[in-house]
C-alpha cells in the first residue's frame, strides 16, 4: 500500500514538473513533401514568421516548434501524432495540411486531451471527430455558400461545379449548389475529379458542350495551376465561360506560376495576400522578407494557429494542461492579417470574413483584389444542424 502511494506520488510529481517545464512543445505535422507541399512550406513559415515577431517566450515558457514531415500520408500522421504527444510531451498539435492528415490525428488527441488545431484542412466536419479540435484555417461551407449568392446576384444563372472528390470537394459542391439553387440558378453538372494525379481535360472538354454561364471550381491548394492550364488549353474561357470558384483556386502561391490565365477569375475567400488592412501590410512584408515569396491562406491558418496557442498560454499563466488551453482556446478574439477572427466557443470553428475577389494585375503582378466583404461568417454546416 505504502509503495503504491510512494508510486503515485511519485508520477504526480514528474506529471508536474513536465507540466510546469521551461519548454513547451507545439508539434506541427504537415506534408513538407509529395503534391500539398506548398502547403506544408506555406504553414511552416506562418507558425515561424509569428514566434520571429513575438519572441519564442511567452508566460515564462520557450517555445518549441517540431516541424514534422508526413509526406500527406495518414498512416505517418498518426504515428507521428502519437510520438510527439507521448515522446515530446508536445501541449498542442498544429498544421494538417488535408483532411484526411487531420482525421487520422483527431482520436490521438481525444486521447491524450490534447488540443489539435487545424490550420489548413477545411472539410466543415473534421471539428466534430474530436473535442479537443480547434480549427483556424477556414470551412468549405463558409467559402462556397456565399460565391453562390454573389454569382446569381450578378447575372450567373447556369452552372457546372467540378470539385476533387474528397471531404472538402463535396462539401463545397453541395453548398455551393443548394444555395445556387435556392437562390433560383441551376446546376447543369456536378463534376468530380480524383485527388490523385488529376486530369480536368476530358471533363472540360464535354462542359463546352453545356453552354454554362460560368464553372464553379474547388481543388485543394497547390492544384490551382494544372487546371487552370487545362481550363485555358481546352478553350473555356474563349467561349466566354467565367471561372468562379473557392480561392483555393487561384491561391497566392500559385497565382504567379498560372499566370494571365488567371485573370478575371472570381472567387470567395478569407484570406488575399492583396487585403488591405494595417496588419496584413506588415505581415506581407514582414512574410517577403523572411521567406522570399508571398504568402498564401495557408500562411495566414498557421499564423493564427501560432496566435492562439500563444492566446492560451498566456490566460492560463504557463500551465500546458490540455483542457485548460481548450478552455482558454473557446471564444478567443484578435485581428488577423485577413481580418477580425474569432474561434466559436461552441464548434471551435474560425468565424471569419469571407471576400468576394477577382484576379487582377498590379504592378505587372498577379493578386485576388478584394472587393466585396461578408461579415463575420460561421461555418454553414454547424449551423443547419442546430
Ligand atoms: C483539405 O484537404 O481539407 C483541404 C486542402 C487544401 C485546401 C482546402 C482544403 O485548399
Amino acid at each position: 500500500m505504502k509503495s503504491r502511494i510512494l508510486i503515485a506520488a511519485a508520477a504526480l510529481a514528474v506529471a508536474t514538473a513536465s507540466a510546469w517545464a521551461d519548454d513547451v512543445t507545439i508539434g506541427m505535422i504537415l506534408p513538407m513533401t509529395g503534391p500539398s507541399a506548398s502547403t506544408g512550406k506555406q504553414e511552416k513559415a506562418g507558425a515561424e514568421l509569428y514566434i520571429a515577431e513575438h519572441g519564442a517566450t511567452v508566460a515564462g515558457k520557450t517555445i518549441k516548434l517540431e516541424i514534422k514531415d508526413d509526406t500527406g500520408a495518414a498512416d505517418i500522421t498518426k504515428r507521428l501524432a502519437q510520438e510527439l504527444v507521448a515522446n515530446d510531451h508536445a501541449a498542442a498539435l498544429l498544421g494538417f495540411g488535408l483532411t484526411p492528415l487531420a482525421l487520422a490525428a483527431a482520436p490521438i488527441a481525444t486521447e491524450a486531451k490534447v488540443p489539435e488545431i487545424v490550420s489548413a484542412a477545411a472539410t466543415a466536419m473534421i471539428t466534430e471527430k474530436s473535442p479537443f479540435i480547434v480549427r483556424t484555417s477556414f470551412t468549405l461551407p463558409q467559402a462556397s455558400a456565399p460565391m453562390a449568392d454573389w454569382a446569381f446576384k450578378n447575372g450567373i444563372k447556369k452552372v457546372v461545379t467540378i470539385v476533387t472528390d474528397y471531404g472538402p470537394g463535396i462539401d463545397a459542391e453541395k453548398w455551393f449548389g443548394e444555395t445556387f439553387k435556392k437562390d433560383g440558378g441551376e446546376i447543369i453538372q456536378a463534376i468530380r475529379v480524383p485527388l490523385k494525379n488529376p486530369d480536368f481535360a476530358p471533363f472540360l472538354e464535354r462542359v463546352k458542350d453545356d453552354k454554362p454561364d460560368a464553372v464553379f471550381v474547388f481543388v485543394p491548394s497547390g492544384f490551382g495551376a494544372i487546371f487552370m492550364k487545362q481550363f485555358v488549353e481546352q478553350g473555356l474561357d474563349k467561349a466566354g465561360i467565367k471561372l468562379i470558384g473557392t480561392g483555393d483556386v487561384t491561391d497566392d502561391d500559385l497565382l504567379a506560376a498560372i499566370g494571365d490565365p488567371a485573370l478575371g477569375a472570381v472567387t470567395t475567400h478569407h484570406y488575399s495576400a492583396a487585403h488591405d488592412s494595417p496588419e496584413n501590410k506588415a505581415f506581407v512584408v514582414a512574410f517577403e522578407k523572411a521567406n522570399g515569396f508571398r504568402p498564401n491562406f495557408m500562411a495566414v491558418g498557421a499564423y493564427d494557429g501560432m496566435a492562439l496557442i500563444y492566446h492560451a498560454l498566456e490566460a492560463t499563466k504557463g500551465a500546458t494542461d490540455g483542457p485548460a488551453l481548450l478552455t482558454a482556446m473557446k471564444g478567443a478574439k484578435w485581428v488577423s492579417p485577413r481580418g477580425p477572427v474569432e474561434i466559436d466557443p461552441e464548434t471551435r470553428d474560425v468565424v471569419q470574413n469571407i471576400y468576394v475577389r477577382k484576379v487582377e494585375k498590379k504592378d505587372g503582378e498577379l493578386y485576388n483584389e478584394e472587393f466585396e466583404t461578408i461579415p463575420s461568417v460561421k461555418d454553414p454546416y454547424k449551423a443547419s444542424k442546430k
